[in-house]
């Protein structure tokens, strides 16, 4: 049966495609830093003459920002869409990483192999699955079973300004029957999972402004207003002591959770002790009286991400800083409206400025949550696919971090998503040291190569 042939080709061909990986995984493409525009173009055109080696009609479709991958290739089954990023975070604190992040290594670790690299896991270790499991069937069986498309992103990580235009005008050339996500994790070690619900986003950088000038501390210190007392007494003043967020009409719209859900997850068993204690906690910090998982998944956030103002360098300078910025996001659940929630956010920073200061507001991107339709017959094709590659049977889960795209697929194209992932809780991305476990990038093209066939099966 061609299916365990595939597997088989998969199999053996781990080498070759790990050698890939790392190949990709060299070109720094990180999205939101300008100096990398050139390497991130250049993993977009590695990723394009991958896809062409394959036999993908294969092109680069610039954007005023990155450019879009976008890879086609005929079928006889159903067409999917399939979505992933080839941009990555930039990798500051540099220091904190064992080795260069663009030097990818396999390591032996006590909970197995991994590779090493920034984008290993958050996106280009999980794009390549998808990408693997179609070389493996192409040269097993000389076609995919489905018609496909691959679009790929370089700009998800700097809050894809570039997306909703290039839907808009290009999009009717990506509609499928479904797409196909591959940017979230497993639940557990055992456990992989469909996510079906994530949170939106947005962001704000605000900046306020005092004195004219930075001032001697000892000159004008007293008399003088300092703009990080000033921002930081309106940072402080975001949660209040239960933990609920302060800003009004932050809770205007977001519901409780329903009990079916709630059930559902709570039948997962999350042991929040666990999970925290892996990053070195142990107490939820969320609002009082909720789960751990409705704080990951169902609550709506405040974070301040990155504070600067005055005097960061070496020794210590007596100064009385003109200006001070803070960066703030707020994750976003079904309800919750960004664009309403960035106009009363900025309303009641404003509201708190005392005499002589004034703040300025830059938007960094806004995003709804989203709720995926599971009703699509490649649900279960899925579900069964996942739970065939590793111990445990899938689940579907919430989550907690963003992937904007599943909901323009939606909004802008009318096209369902399915969300895929084989990352791990300990796979640090965004962080120094990011890793993908050879696991998840072997059993992760084993099981594209299951829904694949399982979809054009029917
Ligand atoms: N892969 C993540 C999203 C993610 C992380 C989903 C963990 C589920 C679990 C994605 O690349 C990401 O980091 N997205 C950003 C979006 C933002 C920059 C618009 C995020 O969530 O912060
Ligand atoms: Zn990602």
């Amino acid at each position: 049966m061609s299916l365990d042939s595939i597997l088989a080709r998969i199999d053996a061909d781990q080498p070759a495609a790990l050698d890939r990986l790392c190949d990709l995984l060299r070109i720094p493409s990180i999205s939101t830093d300008p100096a990398h525009a050139g390497d991130v173009r250049r993993a977009a055109e590695w990723l394009r003459d991958d896809l062409a080696g394959m036999g993908f009609a294969a092109e680069l479709h610039d954007t005023p920002g990155h450019p879009m991958v976008v890879g086609h290739m005929d079928g006889p089954g159903p067409h999917v869409l399939f979505y992933g990023h080839y941009d990555v975070q930039p990798v500051d604190p540099l220091s904190l990483w064992d080795r260069g992040p663009f030097d990818p290594q396999l390591q032996e670790t006590p909970r197995g192999r991994v590779i090493r690299a920034r984008g290993a896991a958050d996106d280009k270790g999980q794009l390549m699955t998808f990408l693997e499991a179609c070389r493996a069937t192409l040269a097993e069986t000389g076609a995919l079973p489905c018609k496909v498309t691959v679009f790929l992103e370089g700009e998800e990580e700097s809050g894809s300004p570039s997306l909703v235009p290039y839907l808009r005008e290009r999009g009717d050339a990506l509609k499928a029957d479904l797409a196909l996500i591959c940017d979230t994790g497993l639940f557990s070690e055992s456990v992989p999972a469909i996510v079906t619900q994530l949170r939106g986003l947005l962001g704000e950088e605000i900046t306020i402004t005092g004195p004219r000038i930075d001032l001697h501390s000892g000159m004008y210190g007293g008399i003088a207003m300092n703009p990080i007392r000033v921002l930081t007494k309106i940072l402080a003043g975001l949660h209040d002591e239960t933990g609920r967020v302060q800003v009004p009409g932050f809770y205007d719209g977001v519901e409780e959770l329903s009990p079916e859900l709630a059930a559902q997850w709570a039948g997962l068993g999350f042991d929040e002790g666990a999970f925290l204690g892996e990053v070195g906690l142990s107490r939820p910090a969320g609002e009082e009286g909720r789960t751990g998982l409705e704080m990951l998944w169902s609550r709506p956030t405040a974070e301040v991400n990155g504070i600067t103002g005055g005097y960061t360098g070496a020794g210590f300078k007596t100064v009385l800083p003109a200006q001070a910025t803070a960066k703030v996001s707020f994750r976003l659940v079904a309800g919750q409206d960004p664009m309403r929630l960035r106009d009363s956010f900025r309303a009641w920073v404003e509201a708190q400025l005392p005499p002589d200061c004034s703040v300025a507001f830059a938007p960094h991107g806004a995003a709804p949550a989203s709720r995926m339709d599971i009703s699509h017959p490649a649900f279960e094709v899925a579900r069964q696919a996942l739970s065939a590659e590793w111990p445990g049977e899938a689940a579907f889960i919430g989550g907690g971090g963003s992937i904007p795209v599943a909901g323009y697929f939606k909004e802008i194209l009318g096209m369902d998503s399915l969300l895929a992932g084989f990352g791990k809780d300990d796979d640090a991305i965004h962080s120094p040291n990011e890793k993908y476990d050879l696991s998840s990038f072997h059993h992760g093209t084993r099981a594209w190569a299951r829904i694949l066939t399982g979809i054009a099966a029917g």
